[in-house]
C-alpha cells in the first residue's frame, strides 16, 4: 500500500471512495464527497492524502483548517476518511489517520479535532474534552488530539463545506431560494430557476428525487442565496422547522 498526496487525476477516484465507503453509514447523509469537493474549491484542503493498493486508490482522507472561539490557532478538522468497503479492516484507515497527523505536525498544527465514533478514534489519542465543543453535535461524538501546547477552550466552527443540506423537498428550495431575489424582492418562480442552479451545480438532485444543497456552490453563484442558505441549515439544525421565519427573526432576509 502507498499513501501519498492527491493528485488532480485522483479526484473522480477520491469521490467514488467516498460515496462508497458512506453509502450505508448510520449517520450519514451521503453528502461526504460534496464536503471535500467544496473544501478543495476553497483552498481548504490543505491535506489529501490517498491510499493505492496495486494502483487504485482504495482510500482517503481529508484535513481542513477549522476556527476556535477562545483565538486559538492552527487547529484542524480531521475528516472525512474514508475506505473502499471491500479494503476494510486491512488498516488502511489507521494508516491514513497516522500519516495524515505526522504530516499535521510537520505543518506546525497545533491540533485536530472531528466528529466521529469515539470507538474509532480512541486509539489515535482522540478524546472527548468538556471544555471543547461542537455545536448542534452530540458532545460524545466531538473528540480532539492537541499536538503542541494546551487544548483549547470554546467552541470549534469548521469549514463553510461541512454545512452541505440534503435530503431538502423541491417546496422547501422554492420557498427559500427561488422566492427571492438578491434585493429580497419577489420574483417568479422560473428567476433564477431551480434548473439553473442544478447547471451551476449548487443544486444536486438525487436518485430518491430530493436535492443536496451546496451552499459555498450557491454563494459563488449568488452571495445572497448562499448566506441566507447558510443561515437556513444553521436553524434547521437548531430544530426550527420555517426557515424563512428565522432568516426574517435573524436579520438574513432585510
Ligand atoms: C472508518 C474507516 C475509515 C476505517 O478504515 P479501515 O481501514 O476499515 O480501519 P482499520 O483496518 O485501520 O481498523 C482499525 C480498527 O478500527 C476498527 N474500526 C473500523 N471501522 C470502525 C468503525 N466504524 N467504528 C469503530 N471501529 C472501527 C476496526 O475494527 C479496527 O479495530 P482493531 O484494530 O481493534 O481490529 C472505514 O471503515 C470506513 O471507511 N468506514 C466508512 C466511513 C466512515 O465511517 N468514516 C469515518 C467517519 S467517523
Amino acid at each position: 500500500m502507498i499513501i501519498r498526496s492527491e493528485k488532480t487525476s485522483d479526484i473522480k477516484a477520491i469521490e467514488e471512495v467516498t460515496k462508497a465507503a458512506f453509502e450505508n453509514h448510520q449517520f450519514s447523509q451521503q453528502t461526504e464527497h460534496y464536503i471535500i469537493r467544496d473544501l478543495r474549491v476553497d483552498d481548504a484542503l490543505v491535506i489529501s492524502l490517498v491510499a493505492e493498493v496495486d494502483g487504485r486508490v482504495v482510500g482517503h482522507i481529508a484535513f481542513s483548517p477549522v476556527t476556535i472561539s477562545d483565538g486559538t490557532t492552527d487547529w484542524h478538522c480531521l475528516g472525512p476518511v474514508s475506505v473502499l468497503p471491500e479494503f476494510q479492516g486491512r488498516k488502511i484507515g489507521t494508516t491514513l489517520v497516522n500519516n495524515g497527523i505526522d504530516l499535521l505536525k510537520t505543518m506546525d498544527s497545533k491540533g485536530c479535532a472531528l466528529v466521529g465514533l469515539p470507538t474509532f478514534y480512541y486509539r489515535f489519542g482522540f478524546e472527548n474534552h468538556p471544555q471543547l465543543i461542537h455545536e448542534g453535535v452530540p458532545q460524545e461524538l466531538f473528540v480532539a488530539k492537541s499536538l503542541f501546547g494546551q487544548m483549547p477552550s470554546g467552541t470549534v466552527e469548521f469549514h463553510d463545506a461541512f454545512k452541505q443540506l440534503s435530503e431538502i423537498e423541491i417546496d422547501a428550495i422554492t420557498d427559500v431560494i427561488v422566492d427571492f431575489d438578491p434585493n429580497g424582492m419577489m420574483v417568479d418562480f422560473a428567476n433564477p430557476g431551480i434548473e439553473s442552479l442544478i447547471e451551476k451545480d449548487a443544486l444536486i438532485e438525487r436518485s430518491d428525487g430530493k436535492f443536496t444543497i451546496r451552499p459555498l456552490a450557491l454563494g459563488k453563484y449568488n452571495t445572497y442565496f448562499g448566506r441566507l442558505t447558510q443561515h437556513m441549515i444553521t436553524e434547521m439544525n437548531r430544530g426550527h422547522k420555517n426557515p424563512i421565519l428565522t432568516a426574517i427573526k435573524y436579520g438574513v432576509l432585510e
